[in-house]
């Protein structure tokens, strides 16, 4: 099998591309983004045969799956029959935008969907996941909603998004789990103790999120750059001072190794986190079809195990300064428990 080839999330789940498009930062987080570009991209992915968009319904409130609806929408027919939506709920917004909990009660699981069926504009979802554990609702309730929306026809499959061991198998006792969607990438390396091996054990996928640690081991972000107070990095120990400067310098010892295989630096984290499994699909965050390009580029970039080995010489597990989240939100992780 080669990264070109498709995977499959988990046993019963459905083919997708060896890449996925995360829309995330064409409406939250990582600053302003440009509509028309971000719509661009979705159809410059479909293009280039990327079947697997992510989402969450509170990306944006709502914002990132009318985009995606619309992208859909002015998509060539076969193109948009080809695309297939992965959609968080559960993370609840106020006004203003702050973050004030999480919600995986049944009810509430029926009205997410059917606010965000309407939302992107299409009769199914699916891969239907909770962003984060709700502590007051057992996940096997949460998980038999899913299900029962699967009966029904509006969701195809159950996945799960940064949960623990535990939890993912207490899930899997009440449906079959497409994938876990948790951040995976060089620098994010905690699944590889007890979380991978458990997906494994269970047949289940993984779609890995923060594969260029939102941007910090890209090899675009500057040790200048400056955050907006919306902006996540702005509040992200990797970003900060010190840390960012640490992180950085193990930037640059990607950067070398990135110049000796003729590759850029994105391309050598992406192809990685692609050369850790089959079962392993990477969440790309592209904005634009410049980076969506490098992005896919990534393709077909090939790691020996000479490669691999100098790699994890530059980059060992543990290397980043700083947690990947604030200790805020830390505390939501079922995965850090
Ligand atoms: N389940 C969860 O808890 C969770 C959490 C976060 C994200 N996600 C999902 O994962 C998706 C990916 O998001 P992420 O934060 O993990 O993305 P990421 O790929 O780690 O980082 C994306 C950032 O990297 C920068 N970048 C630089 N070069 C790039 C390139 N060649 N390709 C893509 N981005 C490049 C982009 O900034 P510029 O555009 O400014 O260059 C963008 O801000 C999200 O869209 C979302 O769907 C899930």
């Amino acid at each position: 099998m080669t990264t070109q080839t498709p995977r499959t999330l988990g046993t019963t789940g459905p083919q997708v591309s060896p890449l996925g498009l995360g829309c995330m930062g064409m409406s939250a987080l990582y600053g302003h983004a440009d509509r028309t570009e971000s719509i661009a991209t979705i159809h410059a992915a479909l293009e280039a045969g990327v079947t697997l968009l992510d989402t969450g319904d509170f990306y944006g409130m709502g914002h990132n799956e009318m985009l995606i609806g619309e992208a859909l929408r002015s998509a060539p027919a076969a193109r948009r029959e080809q695309a297939l939506t992965s959609v968080k709920f559960g993370a609840l917004r106020g006004p203003d935008g702050s973050w004030i909990g999480y919600d995986g009660r049944p009810a509430a699981v029926k009205n997410f969907a059917a606010y965000s069926l309407q939302r992107l504009g299409v009769d199914h979802i699916d891969v239907y996941r909770i962003a984060r554990l709700d502590p007051d609702v057992p996940i096997e309730e949460t998980v038999g909603a899913i299900s029962e929306l699967i009966e029904q026809g509006y969701v195809r499959h159950v996945g799960l998004s940064e949960v623990g061991a535990e939890t993912i198998r207490r899930a899997a006792a009440v449906a079959p789990i497409a994938d876990l969607q948790i951040e995976y990438s060089l620098i994010s390396r905690g699944i590889e103790e007890s979380i991978l091996p458990t997906t494994r054990e269970l047949g289940i996928s993984v779609t890995a999120y923060g594969v260029l640690s939102r941007g910090l081991i890209s090899g675009h972000l500057g040790r200048d750059r400056q955050f907006a107070a919306d902006d996540f990095r702005q509040h992200s120990p990797r970003f900060q001072g010190e840390n960012l400067r640490h992180n950085l310098d193990l930037v640059e010892a990607l950067r070398k190794i990135a110049e000796q295989k003729g590759v850029s630096v994105a391309q050598l984290a992406i192809a990685w986190v692609l050369s850790r499994g089959d079962d392993i699909v990477p969440l790309i965050g592209a904005r634009s079809r410049e980076r969506l390009a490098e992005s896919l580029g990534a393709l077909d970039v090939v790691l020996d195990a000479a490669d691999l080995a100098v790699i994890e010489e530059a980059v060992p597990a543990g290397a980043a300064a700083g947690e990947r989240y604030a200790a805020a939100q830390m505390a939501h992780l079922d995965s850090e428990r």
